[in-house]
């Protein structure tokens, strides 16, 4: 690892979804429909993302935290990748943009399992943006179960490569910009492990507030950052 001047897009963005029950709040609207506008912003943006160069673009949909909220909520969030795959799967593939997930299966329902399976299916071999999104994911939950593979596998030592593809994120290169929205400064349990050396960037706008061209101010930033991955000059 060395110091790298940031003179391209960064090659993996994650971005922290956040805002969208507060949209609702201040319009006087269902929580759930703040999630639906948050679901309309996300396909702009993973165009955006696609057009300007970005190779990887993961996104915090559900936490493995969020089953604790009202069950309206949940089931409604559990509705959402399905409708959002259905309606988006054309621009999707037309774009040459691949999907992927992170996550656990348990606690998913059939249905939602099976849209997963096909549209991982339909565009592994595009070769565009790969869009991940993080769905009943949870970071801490992530690498205790790397860890009780590792001990499963009855591995004795390991290193940085083997603790990584033991991860849901296995294969994928670190994240170089994490951006979370609606002024939270917080990483709330996402990436914890790849997202060591990444740039930070917190915007205050709400997540269906969220504009392509406010993606491209986080990217600007990154772009005056200077990383030194903890060395010095
Ligand atoms: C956090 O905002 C957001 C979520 C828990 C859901 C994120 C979902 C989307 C952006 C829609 C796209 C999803 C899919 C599956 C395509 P919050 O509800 O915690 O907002 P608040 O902090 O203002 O209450």
């Amino acid at each position: 690892m060395q110091k790298t001047k940031n003179i391209t897009p960064p090659k993996h963005v994650a971005i922290i979804m956040d805002g969208n029950g507060r949209w609702a709040k201040k319009r006087n609207l269902s929580r759930n429909i703040g999630h639906k506008m948050g679901a309309k912003r996300l396909v702009d943006i993973i165009m955006h993302a696609n057009k300007v160069g970005v190779k990887y673009l993961t996104c915090y949909a559900f936490s493995t935290e969020n089953w604790d909220r009202p069950k309206e909520e949940v089931d409604y969030l559990m509705k959402l990748p399905l409708e959002f795959f259905e309606e988006n799967k054309k621009q999707i593939s037309d774009n040459d943009i691949k999907v992927s997930f992170i996550g656990f299966d348990e606690n998913i329902n059939s249905e939602l399992l099976k849209t997963k399976k096909e549209i991982v299916e339909k565009t592994k071999n595009n070769k565009g943006l790969h869009f991940i999104l993080a769905f009943n994911y949870g970071s801490q939950a992530e690498i205790i179960n790397a860890v009780n593979n590792i001990i499963k596998d009855k591995l004795l030592v390991i290193d940085k490569e083997i603790m990584e593809s033991y991860l849901f994120t296995k294969g994928i290169p670190d994240v170089d910009l994490l951006i979370r929205t609606s002024n939270e400064l917080r990483v709330s349990n996402f990436l914890l492990w790849q997202i060591s050396y990444s740039e930070l960037y917190f915007s205050k706008k709400l997540w269906p507030d969220f504009t392509k061209s406010d993606f491209d101010k986080a990217i600007k930033d990154f772009l005056k950052r200077e990383r030194r991955y903890g060395k010095v000059e």
